[in-house]
């Protein structure tokens, strides 16, 4: 009789263990699944947060076009303009020759809140019209709300050509 009640429990216990082993088989082929479609996806959304932005050396005119003193507006190309981009692909700079072959080239943009600043050369100082933000001549802020320095693109001269290194 005891032997009887016994086969019963047994092939119950084999039954649950059946359908459990298969439960956790195909949560691991689900959990291998989301893994094999997440993490290629995961990183495809935050790669651009890790990638280094790109770089690019862009001319702005020749090295005699520009008088020793004298700070004037450049245009270049950004560093990776869209091909449909058009005019909206060209940024400025400041760009003044310091001696025969130093330049500095100021970022137009304030640090405020990215208002084109103007340089003033009667004055010598680079103004802001939108908040009253003033620039010293070394880009350092003079007056008005700017938090920070107007930022500057490294220079060089390569071939007579002017170059200013341009980051996205
Ligand atoms: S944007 Fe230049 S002072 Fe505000």
């Amino acid at each position: 009789m005891s032997k009887q009640n016994s086969i019963p429990a047994v092939t119950d216990a084999k039954k649950i263990s059946r359908r459990s082993f298969f439960q956790r088989l195909i949560f691991a082929l689900a959990g291998l699944m989301t893994a094999a479609v997440g993490i290629p996806l995961v990183g495809f959304i935050f790669r651009p947060l890790f990638k280094k932005p790109p770089s690019v050396w862009r001319p702005v005119g020749k090295i005699d076009s520009f008088k020793i003193g004298e700070t004037v507006a450049v245009t270049f190309l950004q560093s990776s303009p869209l091909p449909w981009a058009g005019v909206t692909a060209k940024t400025a700079a400041w760009l003044r020759r310091e001696s025969t072959d130093n330049f500095t080239a100021f970022s137009t943009s304030c640090t405020h809140l990215g208002c084109p600043v103007r340089w003033r050369s009667e004055a010598q100082l680079f103004m802001c019209p939108c908040h009253g933000g003033v620039y010293d001549k070394d880009g350092s802020v003079a007056a008005g709300p700017p938090p920070l320095p107007l930022p500057r693109y490294p220079t060089r001269v390569t071939k007579d050509q002017v170059e200013i290194l341009v980051t996205l």
